[in-house]
């Protein structure tokens, strides 16, 4: 029995807007977050059912609870907003890098520290992160980091809120998400040759993976790659 709103923190868009989608259809009660307050009421109308929008600013931490402070008692609490960062360190855009890392790790945690106390019994934490944590490209340094940080991240927040689950997610390139849907169509073949599946992953098998992390009461603590077996190549 649902006990709880779903919060999907960045759910305006993309893979967190996917999840959204699932659970408001099954009659959940939802709230999608993005920055501002009438993008966030605007895509909560599309996904519909009984879904609310919250416009917050994960790179404005002291912000985020007074903009959580009507939500009620959550059940799962999805993080997966991004603000890509393509930054070397030879050519180092020191803010660029402090709004992601920011965004990433202090303004996750804030939004966990502002809910934390309306944590249902059954509560679960999912985490986006990213395989760029394991396979870094040139440009992906801040993006390698804060993915290689929530998992750790994870780990903590799990010995902290026991009995709370906490699980992060690392996808492959979603061939089918907004980000990467119009790629061009050579660099859409190089990582399909690079994926032992012969294809890349689906938004569809995202919103499995994370139902699974989410749902499956024995599952604690996991980063979990989603990724068609790039990692073994
Ligand atoms: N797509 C992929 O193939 C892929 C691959 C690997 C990892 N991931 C990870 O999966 C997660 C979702 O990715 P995605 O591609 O679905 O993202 P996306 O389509 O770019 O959507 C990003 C979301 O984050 C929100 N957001 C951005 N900046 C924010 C801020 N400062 N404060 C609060 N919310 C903010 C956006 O809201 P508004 O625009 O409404 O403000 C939007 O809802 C990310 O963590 C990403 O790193 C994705």
């Amino acid at each position: 029995m649902a006990s709880g709103t779903v919060v999907v923190v960045g759910g305006t868009r993309g893979l967190g807007r996917e999840v959204a989608q699932f659970y408001a259809d099954r009659g959940r009660d939802v709230v999608v977050t993005g920055r501002e307050q009438a993008g966030a009421e605007a895509s909560a109308a599309e996904i519909g059912g009984s879904t609310r929008g919250v416009g917050l600013d994960l790179a404005e931490p002291h912000t985020i609870a007074e903009r959580l402070a009507d939500v009620g008692d959550v059940e799962y609490l999805v993080l997966a907003a991004i603000e890509r960062d393509a930054n070397t360190v030879r050519d180092y855009d020191i803010e660029a890098a402090m709004r992601l890392v920011t965004l990433k790790l202090v303004g996750y945690t804030a939004v966990v520290h502002a809910l934390v106390q309306r944590f249902s019994e059954d509560a679960a934490i999912l985490i986006f992160g990213g395989l760029a944590r394991d396979r870094p490209y040139p440009g992906s340094t801040t993006v390698t980091t804060v993915n290689g940080a929530v998992t750790s991240l994870v780990r903590t927040l799990v010995i902290e809120l026991a009995p709370t689950r906490v699980n992060a997610l690392h996808p492959a390139i979603v061939g089918d998400s907004p980000q990467w849907r119009d790629m061009p169509p050579e660099r859409f073949e190089a990582l399909v040759q690079r994926t032992p599946t012969g294809r890349l992953v689906t938004m569809a098998e995202i919103v499995d993976a994370s139902r699974f992390l989410l749902e499956n009461q024995a599952i604690n603590g996991i980063n979990l790659a989603v990724d068609g077996g790039w990692l073994c190549m």
